[in-house]
């Protein structure tokens, strides 16, 4: 039997309705949207712009079409960062970015990236016992020079979640970039009243859609700031070699993954019935229940938030082994199914000491854990470290 544990890396099982519409959509439509008028096509559209209202509603965004489909998380980051700094460079004007500790390599790398072109970058450290980042700490790393704050909401590494609200009302005018990698679908967003211009999330991890799914939703007016990074056949001014400035188009060259987006309509449905609020309380009692059980447990620590405050449900756990080793006995004994490492985020295991370590091994739960599940997953771990103490 295997348990699946790594949900902060792509979500499974999918309900059920997310199987079924991938399949009906091959089966009834498969067609490409925007590139006809033939009833499949307009199907197509339809469901497409199903997918980016049902998406403004999760988040209480304003614009539909502020809504860009991205191929993941990655993607919609690298967009937003790259986006911002082709603006600016090409202005000739200096660009600072400020991100943190906590953050992932799919800000940090672009960062890195982007210093070739002359595009500095700050990164503020977090607590190392918690992860959380202070906000104050991000103010004062803001330049003159400052175009860009990014700042990952969840951490895919410690759980920890940032305090959003407060770090975008110090961004004031400089966009404030939020990867919701680890949060959206798990926990209530609202980028209005959260301050959010720029949001950056993945289809196919807490929105439980198909993999290859992402997109970023963009305050109206920042799209002024963010060049376009990939162009080509929109279906739209065809006639013109200039790549269209309406949105989506502009940021959307290219097929759409539509079995993906056709899925991701039928997650993003079956969440909105249920409420974020609802898988968010019921994932607490779940994050509650496993502190709970690890702490009775010699030899293994939880890093990060040690309560269900500032967190969710992604936990990082140290042994006194390497973390792969505790990795490949869960799944050899138990089936039990985790990431061991460094999860993508150098920075953040630097952060909580955990990078000498050669990282941790991450459990994250999805919405259709039981607390069976969290016993068998405590009883793995128990056994686990009862073999390597022994
Ligand atoms: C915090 C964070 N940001 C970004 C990403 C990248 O997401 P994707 O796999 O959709 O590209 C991940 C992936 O695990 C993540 O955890």
């Amino acid at each position: 039997m295997q348990l699946y544990f790594d949900n902060a890396a792509t979500s499974f099982p999918k309900p059920d309705v997310v199987l079924d519409a991938v399949v009906s959509y091959q089966q009834s439509c498969g067609a490409s949207p925007g590139r006809g008028a033939y009833p499949t096509a307009t199907d197509a559209t339809e469901i497409l712009d199903q997918c980016r209202d049902l998406l403004c509603k999760l988040v209480n965004a304003p614009s539909e079409k502020h809504c860009i489909f991205t191929l993941n998380c990655t993607d919609a980051l690298n967009l937003a960062i790259y986006g911002i700094a082709k603006h600016f460079v090409a202005l000739n004007k200096p660009v600072h970015i400020v991100t943190s500790s906590m953050d992932h390599n799919s800000v940090l790398r672009p960062l890195h990236d982007l210093e070739l072109f002359g595009v500095t970058h700050t990164i503020v450290s977090a607590d190392s016992e918690t992860g959380l980042v202070d906000p104050l700490r991000i103010k004062s790393a803001i330049t003159p020079n400052t175009r860009l704050v990014a700042i990952a909401h969840g951490s895919n590494v410690t759980g920890t979640v940032q305090d959003i609200e407060s770090i975008g009302s110090y961004c004031e005018n400089i966009p404030f970039l939020v990867d919701a990698a680890q949060t959206m679908g798990h926990t209530h967003i609202d980028v209005q009243t959260m301050n959010i211009d720029l949001l950056a999330f993945p289809g196919h991890k807490g929105l439980l859609g198909p993999l290859g799914t992402g997109g970023l939703i963009i305050k109206p007016g920042i799209e002024e700031l963010v060049d376009p990074i990939r162009t080509g056949g929109t279906g739209s001014e065809s006639e013109y070699p200039v790549q269209p400035i309406t949105l989506p188009d502009k940021y959307e060259s290219g097929s759409h993954n539509m079995t993906g987006i056709a899925g991701l309509v039928a997650s993003l449905r079956w969440i909105l019935n249920r409420g974020v609020t609802s898988f968010h309380e019921t994932q607490t009692i779940l994050c509650d229940q496993f502190i709970n059980e690890i702490k009775k447990i010699d030899g293994v620590q939880i890093v990060g938030p040690p309560t269900t405050n500032h967190r969710c449900s992604v936990f990082s756990l140290s042994f006194d082994d390497d973390p792969y080793e505790i990795a490949k006995l869960l799944e050899e004994v138990s089936g039990i199914c985790v990431r061991a490492g460094l999860h993508c985020a150098p920075l953040a295991h630097e952060t909580m000491g955990t990078d000498t370590l050669g990282g941790t091994v991450r459990v994250s739960f999805g919405p259709f854990h039981t607390s069976n599940d969290i016993d068998l997953l405590v009883r793995a771990i128990s056994n686990a470290t009862e073999r390597v103490l022994s």
